[in-house]
């Protein structure tokens, strides 16, 4: 299939494309580059042999957008595009609002006029809100979020399942992932947050290689193994043959439908910097201090539903997702920043 991928120079969206060029498939990537660097596209042309086509446009410009879609004319979507950061929303939720939802508008728009119905929409676990206990199943309850990030995605799923239901010849994928972390074996592509990370993972890796000092541990005392934190931590390149495998599988199912992309285990605060500790033979020096506000205690997905639907499990365990990280940060200290795209 040709699919766009909107969002594609970024963590998730790149690793999905070498999953789909590696599958065949012909991608054509859409970015800004807001939140991205164009070096990766040349890392995905030197690991698949295959260089994607790009199209640098903002897709909230509907009218450019429109203009490349319709030349790309692809078969299928998958959009990552967005803004993702919890706190950030926090600080600014009318600029998430206008963003997420503005830009899936100006895609379906885009889809609608030129009959492409086939999506995969990335979605969150942050969906679950506090309302269940883990693990979330995918029709466990009411969606609700603890912020005004999560609550675009609980918005744009309700959003798509209105679409469907109206015009059932879409086939819609809502792909709630968990917590993605670790990188591409070859280390020529994983996540580089701008700034001070916000996610756990890439701020480990940054004390580990030396950029900054210690890793503040947000919170021992809660009510799991060891008092702090525990998360579903999923291998990127597991999460993007999920997203393959829900493409695939998406011209059989009419309508929208919901599937969690984790592994069903909980991984702790601890036991996650002792893993990067292990991979990277680094020591990762921490400090407690007091929770993070809207943090949950635990997480982690029920995975039957895209086992026995997608053909889909996750294959890769911690120790891996260490060591796949600590090869990417080893490799680029300072991520893309300073690198010469070709
Ligand atoms: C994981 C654990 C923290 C940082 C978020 C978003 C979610 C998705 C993934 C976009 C928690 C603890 C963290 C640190 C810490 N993002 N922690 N010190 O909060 O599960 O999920 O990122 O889609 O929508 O909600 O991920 O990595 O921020 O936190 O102790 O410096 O690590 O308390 O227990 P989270 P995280």
């Amino acid at each position: 299939m040709h699919v766009l991928v909107t969002g594609g120079a970024g963590f998730i969206g790149s690793h999905t494309a070498v999953a789909l060029l590696e599958r065949g498939h012909r991608v054509t990537i859409v970015d800004d580059f807001e939140n991205s660097s164009p070096v990766v596209i040349d890392r995905i042309e030197q690991i698949t042999g295959r260089r994607p086509e790009l199209a640098q446009v903002d897709l909230l410009d509907e009218a450019a957008f429109d203009a490349v879609f319709a030349a790309a004319a692809p078969d299928a979507v998958i959009h990552f595009a967005g803004l993702k950061a919890v706190g950030e929303s926090a600080a600014d939720p009318l600029r998430y609002y206008a963003h997420n939802l503005g830009s899936t508008f100006s895609l379906l728009k885009a889809m609608k006029k030129h009959g492409t119905r086939t999506l995969v929409f990335s979605s969150s676990a942050t969906v679950y809100g506090d309302g269940q206990q883990p693990p979330y199943t995918e029709d466990g309850g009411q969606l609700d979020a603890t912020n005004p990030y999560g609550m675009t995605k609980v918005m744009l799923e309700r959003i798509l399942g209105d679409v469907a239901t109206a015009e059932p010849d879409w086939h819609i994928a809502l792909l709630r992932y968990f917590n993605p972390i670790g990188a591409h074996e070859s280390g020529l592509i994983g996540e580089d947050p701008g700034g001070i990370p916000n996610n756990l993972a890439p701020f480990i890796l940054q004390v580990a290689v030396g950029r900054r000092a210690e890793v503040s541990i947000y919170g021992d005392d809660y009510p799991t193994a060891d008092g702090t934190g525990e998360r579903d931590y999923i291998h990127v390149m597991d999460l993007a043959e999920g997203h393959v495998a829900a493409l695939e599988q998406l011209p059989e199912v009419d309508g929208s439908r919901a599937w969690n992309l984790g592994t069903g285990s909980g991984t702790s605060v601890k036991q996650l910097i002792a893993a990067f500790a292990e991979a990277s033979g680094r020591p990762i020096p921490s400090r407690v201090v007091p929770r993070r506000a809207g943090d949950l205690p635990r997480s982690w997905a029920d995975t039957t539903r895209a086992s026995v639907e997608l053909g889909w499990k996750a294959t890769r365990g911690i120790a891996e997702m260490a060591r796949d990280g600590w090869r990417w940060q080893l490799q680029n200290p300072n991520g893309f920043a300073g690198e010469k795209a070709d």
